[in-house]
């Protein structure tokens, strides 16, 4: 049983503050966990709730944390630690409102991946574990995708597009995947540095975009592949994600870095083109989440020969998953734990996706910390993917190296990218 339920704060990878939950039970074990924070957020995710005011920038977590210490704790203490739907289910009827903004999503995140973190410790088990046998699923380690550059929100809007990221799905197993992606990472921090154009990273850790046209950004990834010794789409490919939201509205989007502006049905066709020039196998969010005829347009198009994201599009909602699905939408779905605001209605979502022959790629926010619970997350599910950032900084290590551990135990030939399964989109 929960004995005691405590909050406080602790500060994230850009230096904001955010909460940290410590669960812990009668026998003494420990759970813990913090929420993470997204800067380029889809308007229909859990309220990241933040006291406002000039301190901090407006960003300080107090309100969040006594929802924590206040009715979170009186809701979970005495329960049993094993029933996470039924913590989940406790803090939803403390704030019914769809976007938990009354209790803070931040605030039930941290809460409800602590009751995972303390069951599995007071069962003696790792979380991945504990994860598989509480919900009946076959363990594997994910296939990363993983960040060269950073871009849009993350950059500064130095380039439109958000995320210029390689997967390795020819990989033998994580350890190789490790090894390529530590590769292609230097050979492209070698071609920035050739071109007079090196300039730090940005926020996950990918080289800061110092390009000329996204476009450009793609060029330069494909060589880096190529300076890594790797035939581009052979054993490593290209994962986008345009995030649209951020730089599109009501089927208009604004490219900044081109000074360009663009219908839909543009967007859709300047994408198509890339599609056809550079190995890309997975699209994040490639129109706005206020586009849903667009969405249904692109899948329609190219949803047989690459993976369909939705974040934004879709924010962790396994009822937006099957409406989704049923209009012809995507074809996968990224799974963040803080934008559902529980754990249980994440994993929902994850399998709503599976169920439907899906992908689902367990995902980091920008704003991240030392806590490892998606590692744990993504392998406990099995069959899916993960993606968390860049090759650099700890915040973002710490997942990768978590993986390496728990592929100790639980053997590299779980790793799904090396034997492609059949029915995956890559297989
Ligand atoms: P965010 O972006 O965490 O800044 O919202 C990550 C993503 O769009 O995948
Ligand atoms: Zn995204």
């Amino acid at each position: 049983r929960i004995a005691a339920v405590k909050g406080r704060r602790v500060w994230d990878s850009r230096g904001n503050p955010t909460v940290e939950v410590d669960v812990v039970l009668e026998g003494g074990a420990l759970g813990r966990a913090i929420a993470p924070a997204g800067a380029s957020r889809g308007t229909r995710e859990a309220i990241d709730l933040r006291d406002g005011g000039d301190r901090l920038r407006g960003k300080d977590v107090a309100r969040a944390v006594a929802s924590v210490n206040g009715p979170i704790a009186a809701a979970l203490v005495g329960r049993e630690v094993a029933d996470q739907a039924g913590a989940d289910a406790a803090m939803l009827a403390l704030d019914p409102s769809p976007l938990k903004a009354s209790l803070g999503g931040n605030a039930t995140v941290a809460a409800s991946l602590a009751v995972l973190h303390a069951a599995a410790a007071g069962a003696g088990r790792p979380l991945w574990q504990h994860v598989a046998e509480h919900y009946g699923t076959t363990p594997s380690l994910p296939l990363p995708e993983i960040q060269i550059f950073g871009g849009g929100a993350h950059a500064g809007r130095r380039v439109d597009i958000q995320d210029f990221m390689i997967m390795v799905p020819g990989a033998r197993d994580f350890d190789e995947v490790m090894e390529i992606t530590s590769a292609v990472y230097f050979a492209a921090g070698d071609i920035m540095a050739r071109k007079g154009r090196l300039a730090g990273v940005a926020d996950e850790g990918g080289w800061w975009p110092q390009f000329d046209s996204n476009e450009e950004a793609l060029e330069t990834l494909v060589a880096a592949i190529e300076l890594a010794g790797e035939t581009p789409g052979d054993r490593v490919v290209i994962s986008l994600d345009i995030a649209a939201s951020e730089f599109g509205q009501g089927g208009r989007y604004r490219l900044a870095l081109e000074d360009r502006e663009m219908g839909s049905q543009a967007l859709i066709d300047m994408l198509g083109g890339w599609l056809d020039s550079y190995p890309i196998a997975s699209i994040e969010d490639p129109v706005g989440e206020d586009d849903p005829e667009a969405m249904a347009a692109f899948t329609r198009r190219f949803g047989d020969r690459v993976q369909i994201i939705g974040d934004d599009y879709l924010v962790t909602n396994a009822q937006l998953v099957d409406e989704a699905a049923a209009a012809g939408a995507c074809n996968a779905v990224l799974v963040k734990v803080n934008q559902a605001g529980t754990v249980s209605e994440s994993i929902d979502t994850f399998r709503a996706a599976r169920g439907r022959g899906w992908g689902a790629i367990v995902s980091a926010r920008s704003g991240e910390t030392e806590d490892v619970s998606i590692s744990h997350l993504a392998t406990g599910l099995g069959g899916g993917q993960l993606k968390v950032g860049s090759f650099t900084r700890s915040d973002r290590m710490a997942k990768w190296n978590e993986c390496l551990r728990i592929a100790e135990r639980l053997g590299q030939g779980a790793f799904v990218g090396g034997a492609p399964l059949a029915g995956t989109w890559w297989g």
